[in-house]
Formats: C-alpha cells, structure tokens, sequence
C-alpha cells in the first residue's frame, strides 16, 4: 500500500535552546539558509509523501506561516524584481499539502501522534520528528519506506549510540534478519544503560500502521510521566512483528546546542554559494587543517 502521509509532531517546547527559543520555535531555528522544518519537510517531499500532518501547540504558528502563501512579500518581491528570491519563497509554498492539529496539553510523543488519528485514518503512515535530521543520499525517509514495502509492518529507524547515550534515546532490542534489519523484540524509552546489550537507538522517523491509535488509547503514562510511542509500539510488537532498520547517513541532533553546530557546519561545507569559504575559514583562519 502506498504511503501517503506523514505526521511532523512540533508542539514541544524547545527549552533546551532557550533563551533563544523563548518567542520563535526551535523547529525556525535556521541552518544555514533555512529553518530546520524545511529541512525535514523536504526529506518527506523527496520521499513522495503527498500530505504533512504537523502536531502544533501555542506559539507555533510561524511554523504554518512559513508553508503558506505570502501575498505580501511575493508581491514586494515582485516589483523589485528580484526573480530568484521570488522563486525561492514560491516554492516553499508550493511544496506539499499541510494540515495541522493543535495538541492541546504535552503530554507527550504518544499523544502527539493521537492527536493525527482523524486525519490520518485508516492508512499507513510516516512520523518524522523534527530534531532529527538526516544527511544521506536516499533520504532517510524513503530508506524506510523501502523497507515497508517488503514487510507491510510498522518500522522505526535506528543508529548505534554510545553507552553514555543510551539514556537519551528509545532504544530497540533485536535479532538482524538481514543487513541493517532487525526484528524487534524489546524497546524501551530512555533506559538506563546497565538495564540493555543493545546499542541500537531510535531516531525520529518511524512508519506506523493506524493499529497504533486503538494502542496510544490505552498506553498509560511512562518516562517522564508522559504517554510514549515507544512503550505503544513495544505492544505491538507484542501483537504482531514489528522492524527496525538501521539506516545509512549523517544524523544531527538539531535539538541539541552541539548537534545543531555540527549541523550548521556540515551543511554550510555543502553549500553550493558559501561552502569553499566556509572550507577556507576553518582550515585557514581557525587552523583546522
Ligand atoms: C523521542 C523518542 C525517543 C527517540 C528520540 C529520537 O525522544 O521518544 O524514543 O529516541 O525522540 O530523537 P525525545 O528526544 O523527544 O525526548
């Protein structure tokens, strides 16, 4: 079955990069020449996606903006003729369809993605989470999809961490039944270290079947106090086979002050118009070889 829509949960609260986030949303944080978001909702365009679904709260409406039509400035752009900019911010509006819903009170991933059960309805699905990001030649996004399309069974992506990162992440028991996958036979969300063998992380880009809503209905509050999608896919796990599959490419935790450095510099190293500067700073003015 073809695989439609993807649901970009964005109603977090950003407080790991206060005070910077405190009146714009950390998704609007810029990398080089685009907010994060961007970023993310290209990698779903890339992967032949055709809906995004976003889980917004209070103040978050930048985000909406940012998709939208902008008479105003397209306008302006227009009688100064500036014809590449115009372009630029055309297509970001052209880009996909966007719906959001407002999640009302955080209360977490889980319910984050409950949130999409009207709007999703009865189809498979993608979730992309926003702090992720992903460099890699086959977008992560259609890595998965690939992946779906021989098991018809729900899959979230991982990638080896260190031990004194496990705590941080979900993290995913299994046994590799071919190159990069693994059947899933135990996850947990943010464990301690001394409680896993496993190394295998969860990073945010998941496809879900809508069996998912009837579990999140009844997952009860877990780490943090909060309704996990990690302990409702460990049900289904129970159910039914569920995959994880270790994915090729760079991952940047955009939502962390050094992931979001690290992101800034790689992706200003591959810019077309600034990167051989970028380049010749680091090795020249900073000594970086
Ligand atoms: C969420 C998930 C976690 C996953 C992580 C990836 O946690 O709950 O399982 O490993 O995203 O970024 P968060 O970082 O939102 O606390």
């Amino acid at each position: 079955m073809r695989i439609r829509k993807a649901v970009i949960p964005v109603a977090g609260l950003g407080t790991r990069f206060l005070p910077a986030t405190k009146a714009i949303p950390k998704e609007m944080l810029t990398i080089v020449d685009r907010p994060t978001i961007q970023y993310i909702v290209e990698e779903v365009v890339a992967s032949g996606i055709e809906q995004v679904i976003m889980v917004t709260g209070s103040g978050k409406s930048a985000i909406e903006d940012h998709f939208d039509y902008s008479y105003e400035l397209e306008t302006i752009l227009e009688q100064r003729k500036k014809w590449t900019l115009l372009e630029e911010v055309k297509k970001i509006s052209n880009l996909i369809e966007i719906t959001s819903v407002r999640q009302k009170r955080p209360l977490g991933l889980g319910h984050a993605i409950l949130c999409t059960k009207d709007l999703v309805g009865n189809e498979p699905f993608v979730v992309v989470l926003g702090d992720d990001l992903v460099d890699a030649s086959i977008p992560c996004t259609q890595q998965l999809l690939n992946v779906f399309n021989e098991f018809h069974r729900p899959i979230v992506a991982v990638y080896p961490v260190s031990k004194e990162e496990i705590h941080n992440y979900g993290i995913v028991e299994g046994e590799e039944i071919k190159e990069q996958t693994y059947r899933v036979t135990k996850m947990m969300e943010k464990p301690a270290p001394e409680t896993t063998d496993s190394n295998l992380a969860i990073i945010g880009r998941y496809i879900l079947t809508p069996d998912i809503f009837t579990i999140l209905e009844n997952t009860p509050t877990g780490h943090g106090g909060e309704i996990q999608l990690t302990d409702a896919l460990m049900e289904l796990a129970r159910q039914n086979q569920i995959y994880a599959y270790r994915f090729a490419g760079r991952r940047y935790d955009a939502g962390d002050k050094f992931g979001y450095i690290q992101a800034t510099l790689a992706y200003a190293l591959k810019h077309p118009e600034i990167g051989p500067r970028v380049r010749e700073y680091l090795q020249k003015e900073l000594c970086l070889g």
